[in-house]
């Protein structure tokens, strides 16, 4: 998704905004520009593609001025090229957005009909123009802007600056984040902290339909209707938080082998290591009292709520009604009775997910969300948040956040057991001692089995299409599985229910055609080794994951085996989707792929 950044400052502010773009890089994107104000004139670069080509136009041609806005543009309308970066301009008005203004078509028609000529194919260059249309029939900035938010429809973070204006931006939010720096003598507009915590720490998060003037003494917010409405100050985790690679060559390595540390970290939130049981939270989720639990998300958080469904209906015998946060509220599901609903999202942004939520809640249902960012839209509209501890994930392909997820949704799961009377004492102590052990296996098995699987990965990256099986709650992780690797490998991948496999995909099985299988020596075992058989029987090529027990139970010939430690199968899901990653990640180095920001692909998705 698109990043944006403003500066009303006291020194020369293109470099600023170029570093605080460079924070938000992770959230994807495929152009950039900036624009100042010196001496009263407007003046912008914008370039094609990374933040490396902007500097370096930077470098030809200095931008001057200490006021100024910046924007990593993710393409909606209108192909990555110079022409639609941003800033858009307009006789005296630049512009940049994140979202999509839904009406922009009407509206672009309505301003060419009174003359408009329009540059670009954006709908972000309509804001541009009707802001200046107001300018030009005589409205002050503020009630342009007020007049210009309501006739918008869609969504959009905005920063405007107008050239008669050097000392002033105006941002607006409704949808995609916004928030308002606070500087010493500065005032600063963001995506989030992170784009943010080189200036300062001290942030306020705009709420939907605000909109804000920021000066260098000076912060205005204003509500939909105009009003004059003041909104928390308070510090930002983004600041806290070191963001580089470290020794790894990427973001998604390093998040990798975090995984140890902030599951740990997950878990200890969770867990009274000392009872040896789940921390039991009764005010957030009345468990004991549900008929029914609703679960949406998206992608990766989608399938660990995939995997926490088994849990909750296994565990505390509560009927889970789950889907992907796009479909879910189109189906009008009938949301009666006793119920409540969870919603799992790593940035907390993500605009489907966002939207489910908020019809839940249109519903008069508890909400509760699983999220990563304690600041974020969709923790600050529940009633009960449960945090990840997985601190900023860069890497666009999650990981370490579906393991704290995973984490955060196996002791929901045992909190609910124990409200609802169907987990004894003895079966949760036995769950948290596996949980709490879990950890200390990460850097071990992601030590033992790299080299296997960078060897392994190399003999994949030659293949175009490769299918994932699992059974229970390894059936989400071969979907999973698959997710990571087509996202950031572009290799096309399929996870199935290896149940499922004599039902249809058995006829894309030759030797062109790899079947990664992830299995646990469960009680689905025995079934899915009977499936590994047909694959074999039809010269498919078998990767089979799976523990010492597993293995040495099967005789089957396999391109690979890779060998975990026996675990807890309440831990399997957790430990199995360390193999998973580290199989996307070395096939997608070896494809020479941009494993952090993979084409087309945002850390947030902020549109629907
Ligand atoms: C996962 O690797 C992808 N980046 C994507 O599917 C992601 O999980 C999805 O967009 C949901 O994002 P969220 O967790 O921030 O809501």
């Amino acid at each position: 998704m698109c990043g944006i950044i403003g500066i009303v400052g006291n020194r020369e502010v293109a470099p600023l905004l170029v570093d605080a773009l460079k924070r938000l890089e992770y959230r994807g994107y495929d152009s950039a520009g900036v624009a100042t104000i010196k001496d009263g004139k407007l003046d912008r670069r914008r370039a094609e593609g990374k933040l490396a080509n902007l500097d370096r136009k930077l470098g030809e041609e200095p931008l001057a001025g200490h006021v100024g806005i910046g924007h990593t543009r993710w393409a909606t309308h209108g192909a990555p090229t110079e022409a639609n970066a941003h800033p858009h301009f307009c006789n005296g008005v630049a512009v940049v957005h994140n979202g999509i203004i839904e009406n922009f078509a009407p509206l672009r028609a309505e301003l060419m009909a009174k003359g408009a000529t329009f540059y670009s194919q954006t709908d972000t260059e309509v804001v541009a123009q009707l802001l200046s249309a107001y300018r030009q029939e005589g409205l002050a900035p503020r009630e342009a802007m007020q007049k210009a938010l309501g006739r918008f429809e869609g969504a959009y973070a905005l920063a405007v600056l107008f050239e008669d204006q050097p000392d002033m931006i105006l941002g607006a939010r409704s949808g995609p984040p916004l928030a308002v720096g606070h500087g010493q003598g500065e005032m600063f507009l963001g995506s989030d902290a992170i784009a943010l915590a080189p200036f300062t720490d001290e942030i306020t998060y705009l709420e939907d339909g605000d909109w804000v003037v920021i000066k260098r003494d000076l912060l205005e917010i204003h509500d939909r209707t105009g009003k004059l409405v003041e909104r928390r100050r308070q510090k930002s985790q983004g600041a806290a938080y070191v963001v580089d690679k470290g020794n790894h060559r990427h973001f998604m390595e390093k998040e990798i082998y975090e995984q140890a540390e902030v599951v740990s970290h997950t878990l200890a939130h969770y867990i009274d290591f000392a009872e040896g049981r789940v921390k039991f939270e009764s005010s957030l989720i009345d468990f004991a009292n549900l008929d029914r639990l609703a679960m949406s998300a998206c992608g990766t958080a989608y399938y660990a709520g995939l995997v926490g469904k088994y849990w909750f209906e296994r565990f505390a015998r509560l009927p889970v009604e789950i889907d992907v946060a796009s479909e879910f509220r189109y189906r009008e599901m009938p949301l009666t009775g006793r119920m409540a609903a969870l919603f799992i999202s790593q940035s907390g942004e993500t605009a489907d997910t966002l939207a489910s939520l908020r019809y839940c809640r249109d519903h008069k249902l508890t909400i509760g969300a699983v999220v990563n960012v304690r600041e974020s839209t969709i923790a600050r509209e529940s009633d009960a948040v449960f945090p990840t501890l997985a601190g900023p994930e860069i890497g666009v392909a999650s990981t370490k956040a579906f393991t704290c997820q995973l984490s955060v949704l196996a002791a929901l799961a045992m909190i609910a057991g124990r409200a609802r009377g169907t987990l004894s004492a003895e079966d949760e102590s036995k769950m948290v001692r596996a949980l709490v052990e879990a950890p200390r296996l990460f850097n071990q098995v992601l030590t033992a089995i790299q080299p296997q699987i960078e060897m392994l990965s190399r003999e994949l990256s030659r293949f175009k299409d490769v299918l994932y099986l699992g059974r229970g709650t390894s059936f989400p992780l071969a979907l999973e599985g698959a997710l990571k690797l087509k996202e950031i490998s572009y290799i096309h991948a399929e996870g199935y229910a290896a149940g499922e496999l004599k039902h249809g995909p058995i006829a894309l099985i030759d030797e062109t055609m790899p079947v990664i299988v992830i299995a646990p020596h469960d009680r689905h075992f025995e079934k899915t080794v009977s499936n590994m058989q047909e694959v074999a029987a039809r010269g498919g090529r078998i990767i089979l994951i799976t523990d010492e027990t597993g293995a040495a139970a099967t005789t089957l010939e396999t391109m690979a085996t890779i060998v975990l430690p026996v675990v807890d199968e309440i831990v399997a899901p957790i430990l199995y989707a360390l193999p998973v990653q580290l199989i996307a990640y070395h096939t997608a180095v070896f494809m020479g792929t941009d494993v952090d920001q993979p084409r087309n692909l945002a850390k947030s998705v902020t549109v629907e």
